[in-house]
């Protein structure tokens, strides 16, 4: 088994008979899914799911995994989610698979917000790691001006070559579920900014900024798949 497969298989567990669930997305919490699958097969578990992305809308559906809307549902019970980057404090980076929004929302909805990651997800700061953020298609160039001013190195994400629906995939933008772009960028002198709380704060303040994948505060529970199986962090 794998270090995701670990994580995600593990996270499972906190799904319980008549809970409301958030379903992240990604390769780590896929497998999360895959076993609410299972289990749905082969227990008495009556769950409802709302999914973070038009990606895992399709699993959850292949899978039978009955999904419902925040027009029914003010909370949910457990929401399980990837990152790609986890700190000692539980801070996160997320939105490396362009869902930060959906994720956002969905993971402030939650009574218990876990997360999945293997091991080379840890990090000790967020020096140097590229920060997604969501921004609006319109006058994107002013906006990622804006942003400019205080990050060192930031690129407007293109879709990859081989992603659905990309034609002329190298010179088109990446296109989240709500129709926004995407900018990563670096912030060198994060010690200057303070935190990622504060980061986070600035970068929305921004005009055309619509979410940055910054997640601070929100972790309750951390799962870590590594060599010797998945360590639980609350
Ligand atoms: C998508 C995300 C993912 O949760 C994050 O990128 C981790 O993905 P993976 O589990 O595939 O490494 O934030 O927007």
């Amino acid at each position: 088994m794998n270090k995701k497969q670990t994580a995600g298989q593990k996270a499972a567990e906190w799904i319980k008979d008549g809970m409301k669930v958030g379903l992240g997305t990604g390769s780590t919490v896929y497998y999360t899914i895959l076993e609410l699958g299972e289990r749905l097969k082969n227990e008495r578990l009556q769950i409802d799911a709302i999914p973070t992305s038009k990606e895992t809308e399709k699993l959850a559906q292949s899978l039978g995994i009955p999904l419902t809307t925040f027009a029914d549902v003010t909370r949910l019970d457990v929401v399980i989610d990837g990152a790609d980057a986890v700190t000692p404090t539980y801070d996160l980076i997320k939105g490396g698979g362009g869902a930060l929004l959906r994720e956002k929302l969905v993971a402030k909805s939650a009574d218990t917000f876990i997360v999945v990651v293997d091991d080379s997800k840890q990090v000790n700061d967020f020096k140097g790691l590229p920060i997604p953020i969501e921004i609006v298609p319109f006058a994107f160039q002013t906006t990622m001006q804006r942003i400019s001013t205080f990050s060192s190195e930031l690129a407007l994400r293109m879709k990859k070559p081989n992603a659905v629906g990309a034609v002329n995939a190298v010179n088109e933008p990446f296109v989240t579920d709500n129709g926004n772009y995407v900018v990563d960028a670096k912030f060198a002198h994060m010690d200057s900014i303070g935190s990622p709380a504060k980061l986070h704060e600035k970068l929305k303040s921004l005009t055309g900024v619509v979410e940055t994948g910054l997640f601070t505060g929100m972790a309750d529970i951390v799962v870590v798949g590594c060599d010797e199986g998945a360590k639980v962090f609350r």
